[in-house]
């Protein structure tokens, strides 16, 4: 039987990989998302590569029970971590997708002979695992990284538009360590909220690569090559959290465009 009306499971250690969400459901709105943000074990940012694994892998099972076709790791964190594990985990009961490779994709199919940079949480970026996938391209790319922990935080708080988020920003991309590049890598969940900052820091000198978008992009190329995309246009959507609260319910606006109802499911009763 086809599997083409099975949902598709996002997961992100909080509400941030509804940035990626949203660029799915923007770009393919017949498909059901059941997305789970885990947010009694956020941040996955600051957290070792094996506890980050054991999350994962506890919630792959729920969406094997919910018989999804496609597993997309949104949160960069994870996917650095834990892409291998899953898909291990997975086999053939679904295809399993992480944020890094359709960027490595990217990279590979629109430059040749440039410095391209990258910001993330400290596990994504100490994790090297864009640097080797970038040097293992062999297409003369060089590649620049900076860990920029402060970026969560000062999104989920709000701080975006302002004087104290400039700063922020600016003190970071001025950073010795991204100097010279000709595209960046938004390598976070939560970057996309801050990408007009970060064009306007560059004034149009350097690409700066939205990861959401190019994501969402490559799953739907992904869906249409294996004849998987859903036809029917009554797509359902569920939200899973691992705790609750009403702040983060709240923060599902920013980072979805509309207020979603979240669900509380504990990964460990
Ligand atoms: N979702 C994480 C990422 O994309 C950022 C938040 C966290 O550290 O948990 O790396």
């Amino acid at each position: 039987m086809s599997k083409a009306k099975n949902p598709i499971g996002i997961f992100d250690s909080g509400i941030g990989g509804l940035t990626v969400a949203r660029a799915v459901k923007n770009i393919l709105p017949n498909e059901s998302i059941i997305y789970f943000g885990d947010i009694a074990h956020l941040p996955y940012g600051d957290k070792s590569a094996s506890a980050i694994q054991a999350y994962s892998i506890k919630i792959t099972d729920i969406f094997l029970k919910s018989h999804c076709k496609v597993i997309l790791i949104a949160c960069n964190s994870a996917s650095a971590a834990a892409y291998e594990l899953v898909r291990e985990y997975v086999g053939s009961k679904a295809k399993v997708f992480n944020v890094i490779d359709p960027v490595i994709n990217y990279i590979r199919e629109n430059y040749v002979d440039i410095s391209v940079g990258l910001i993330g949480t400290k596990q994504t970026v100490g994790s090297n695992v864009y640097k080797k996938k970038i040097e293992d391209l062999g297409n003369n790319v060089h590649f620049k990284s900076l860990a920029t922990p402060l970026l969560v935080p000062m999104i989920e708080e709000g701080f975006i538009n302002g004087r104290i988020s400039n700063d922020i920003i600016n003190e970071y991309l001025s950073n010795t360590n991204l100097q010279e590049i000709q595209a960046l890598i938004l390598g976070c969940t939560h970057y996309p909220l801050i990408k007009d900052k970060v064009d306007e820091f560059y004034q149009g000198k350097v690409d700066v690569l939205d990861t959401s978008e190019i994501v969402a992009a490559s799953l739907k190329a992904y869906l249409e090559y294996n004849l998987l995309l859903n036809k029917n246009d009554n797509a359902d959507h569920q939200f899973l959290v691992s705790d609750y609260t009403s702040d983060f319910e709240e923060l599902t606006r920013r980072f979805f465009g509309e207020k979603v109802k979240l669900e509380k499911y504990p990964l460990w009763e």
